[in-house]
């Protein structure tokens, strides 16, 4: 039986006050239930997580992280610095990176690995756009993105990614896949991962994201291959995200 977990990820968005008060929202008003906290915030907070949700059950990670160890790449933040602020998950591979940062299948794929050796937990994000689902890619474009991971992750690693489908179009449009068509797709992706592992395709958690608040919330996570939730904009407020934890229950 694999737990639920339901992660925010605050995209460019907080303040060292506001997240204060959002923290504190939601470590008070957290229930243990059936799902597992987490969120993934700006990289210049990641110390203020570390110093406000540590001996807490909810966790955190960052937004992104380099394919490289260390070295000369301006900008980029090594997975190992990320576990030194006690990061539990990395988020790789986000539509929003792949279409303004022209991220490939096979750099997120490297991204996983490199979370992996520093012991962190990869959130891999595969989905399509308007325009694949309509031209009836969907399937084409989720499984190559996730084949680039299976290609360079052996079996033990892979028991430990998290995936995540976030269909493009129903990413902060307040259009949410319906639970029967989330479902497929997430039953898609675990029959792929499988082939490679049984095991693994039993453990691997596949989140949902894409417009999920707590009026949905339940239905999505009702279904057999959805896991629990990437949350967006609705993780910006304590009440919506401990709304979407308490339907998982
Ligand atoms: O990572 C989260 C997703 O992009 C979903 O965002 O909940 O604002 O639609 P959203």
């Amino acid at each position: 039986m694999r737990r639920k977990l339901v992660i925010g990820n605050w995209k460019m968005n907080g303040s060292l006050a506001g997240n204060s008060v959002l923290l504190r929202g939601i470590v008070d008003g957290h229930a243990a239930g059936k799902a597992d906290l987490a969120v993934c915030v700006p990289a210049p907070y990641l110390a203020q997580c570390q110093a406000e949700l540590s001996g807490t059950p909810v966790a955190w990670g960052a937004q992104d992280v380099s394919a490289y160890a260390a070295g000369a790449y301006t900008g980029e933040m090594a997975a190992s610095m990320l576990q030194e602020f006690g990061c539990r998950y990395v988020i790789v591979g986000h539509s929003e990176r792949r279409a303004y940062h022209h991220e490939s299948n096979e750099l997120v794929a490297q991204k996983a690995h490199a979370a992996l050796n520093a012991g962190l937990t990869p959130v891999v994000c595969v989905g399509e756009t308007l325009e694949e689902r309509e031209a009836g890619r969907t399937n084409v474009v989720v499984c190559a993105q996730l084949q680039a991971v299976l290609d360079v992750l052996e079996n033990p690693a892979l028991e430990k990614i998290v995936l995540a489908y976030e269909p493009v179009w129903a990413i902060g449009t307040g259009k949410t896949a319906t639970p029967a068509l989330a479902q497929e797709v997430h039953a898609a992706l675990r029959k792929q991962v499988a082939v490679r592992s049984a095991d693994a395709a039993a453990k691997v958690q596949i989140l949902y994201g894409g417009s999920m608040k707590p009026d949905n919330a339940k239905d999505l996570m009702a279904q057999l291959d959805i896991d629990g939730g990437l949350i967006g904009g609705a993780s910006l407020k304590a009440q919506d995200f401990l709304g979407i934890a308490k339907a998982a229950d």
